[in-house]
């Protein structure tokens, strides 16, 4: 409060001075569309992708490279889109205010935060890896075990777990209540509401607004499944081609054009030393065959997100590919019975292929519609997600190599 005191006092004071005369603007909420997103006669933001030209396949956006993609979430207003974007990099919305949702989903992290399993609240390890939120618009499960339906509801997960965010609705609806520049800009994101004051349900909807934002559909992969052959190198395309194959078999569950089908599967992917076997989906569905069944993740921007799997188990691609080669079920500790996905088989790939199969999912990268990280919070608290973290000082070479 003090700090906004003196910049707005400043801003009297030195109305020619460039950081306070940016600040009297800054929240101001956009009333225009991110990019890819067209504004609407009725004042909503609606997605357009090239992929809107092609056929959908049972509406569920399976099949080749030129498919339909899966229904999505989108018609929210720029304004709700912009607020959601202020509060996810808002650590105001932990208990003690050092902890952001971008903290563990960092624009630099490709929307993860570069560890094995996420550190939450006083650097408590949370159980599994921060998912990436590229293209979350299109997905109808949340979390490694799908215990989410909608974006809604996942926000309650980390805002209210004592290991993450640790804060209460109460605490939370107290803090930004007591922020006036929080208090107009909700007034302006939801001018039609009468009641006083924020409520919760404007800022778990807020967040969804900004995450369906979040799309990343224009990578070198995605120009070729256009028809632009040379975005591809033929390595890469060879790569895609083994991806497909049904030795390999990638894409029956990494399925283009997300590189998910968003189904659940028994991979039978090993914890790291010293973890206990995680059970993942059996919990959510009641089902022991699903035990130790996760949602199959996208594979979009996957070079920006090691280390993999639930729980970070591998550093990087060329592991991960390994593992899918090392024969089905050879990961799966002694004595546990697991009903494997009949798509996990042997493929007996060589190095070669393998190398492919890793050039090919570099191509999946594209963050050209990053959000911005605002540069001031109406909390007056430094913005979350600058900073780069990393589980060892080898991955963090080597991703600075990539880069
Ligand atoms: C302490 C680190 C941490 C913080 C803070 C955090 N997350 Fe996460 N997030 C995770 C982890 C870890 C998972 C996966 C948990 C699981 O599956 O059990 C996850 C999962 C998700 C998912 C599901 C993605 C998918 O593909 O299933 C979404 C969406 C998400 N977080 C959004 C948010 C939002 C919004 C906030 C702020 C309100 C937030 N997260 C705060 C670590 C964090
Ligand atoms: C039967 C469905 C299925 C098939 C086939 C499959 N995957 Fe997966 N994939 C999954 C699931 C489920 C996970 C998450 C497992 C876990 O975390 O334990 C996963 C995880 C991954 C990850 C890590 C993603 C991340 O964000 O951590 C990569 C990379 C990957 N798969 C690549 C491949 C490649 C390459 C192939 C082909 C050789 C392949 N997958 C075949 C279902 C599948």
């Amino acid at each position: 409060m003090i700090a906004r005191a003196i910049i707005l006092a400043a801003a009297l004071l030195f109305p020619w001075h460039g950081i306070a005369a940016a600040d009297a603007t800054t929240f101001v909420l956009r009333d225009n569309c991110p990019p890819s997103f067209e504004k609407t006669d009725t004042g909503i933001c609606q997605l357009r992708t090239l992929y809107d030209f092609y056929d959908s396949v049972q509406g569920a956006g399976l099949g080749g490279t030129q498919t339909a993609l899966p229904a999505h979430r989108d018609g929210f207003t720029p304004e709700q889109i912009d607020l959601g974007r202020y509060l996810f990099f808002d650590p105001v919305l932990s208990g003690d205010g050092s902890i952001a949702c971008a903290s563990c989903h960092s624009p630099q992290q490709g929307f993860s935060d570069g560890l094995p399993r996420s550190k939450g609240m006083a650097g408590r390890e949370v159980a599994r890896a921060a998912p990436t939120l590229w293209n979350t618009a299109f997905l109808n499960k949340f979390f490694w075990d799908a215990r989410a339906t909608t974006l809604e509801d996942q926000a309650v997960g980390p805002l209210f777990d004592p290991d993450e965010m640790d804060n209460t609705p109460q605490r939370l609806l107290d803090s930004l209540n007591a922020i006036p520049a929080y208090q107009a800009m909700f007034r302006q994101a939801f001018p039609a509401r009468e009641e006083e004051g924020i409520a919760l349900d404007q800022v778990y909807l807020a967040l969804a607004a900004f995450q369906t934002s979040l799309i990343s559909l224009n990578s070198r992969y995605d120009r070729y499944a256009h028809g632009y052959h040379a975005a591809l190198s033929e390595q890469e395309v060879e790569g895609l081609n083994i991806f497909r194959s049904f030795v390999a078999r990638c894409a029956e569950c990494h399925t283009p054009p997300l590189f998910t089908n968003q189904q659940i599967a028994v991979i039978g992917a090993p914890e790291p030393d010293g973890l206990p076997l995680d059970v993942g989906a059996q919990i959510t569905y009641g089902a022991p065959e699903l035990k130790a069944g996760f949602k199959v993740p996208t594979l979009r921007n996957i070079v920006q997100t090691a280390p993999y799997m639930h729980s970070g188990k591998f550093d990087n691609l060329h592991q991960v590919a390994e593992f899918y080669n090392g024969g089905r079920g050879h990961a799966v500790p002694q004595g546990v019975d697991l009903h494997l996905h009949w798509h996990i088989s042997s493929p007996n790939l060589t190095e070669y292929e393998l190398a492919r199969l890793v050039d090919f999912l570099g191509t999946l990268t594209d963050e050209s519609l990053t959000p911005e990280v605002p540069l001031q919070l109406p909390s007056g608290l430094a913005p979350a997600g600058n900073t780069i973290q990393s589980h060892t000082a080898k991955t963090k070479t080597t991703s600075g190599d990539a880069s």
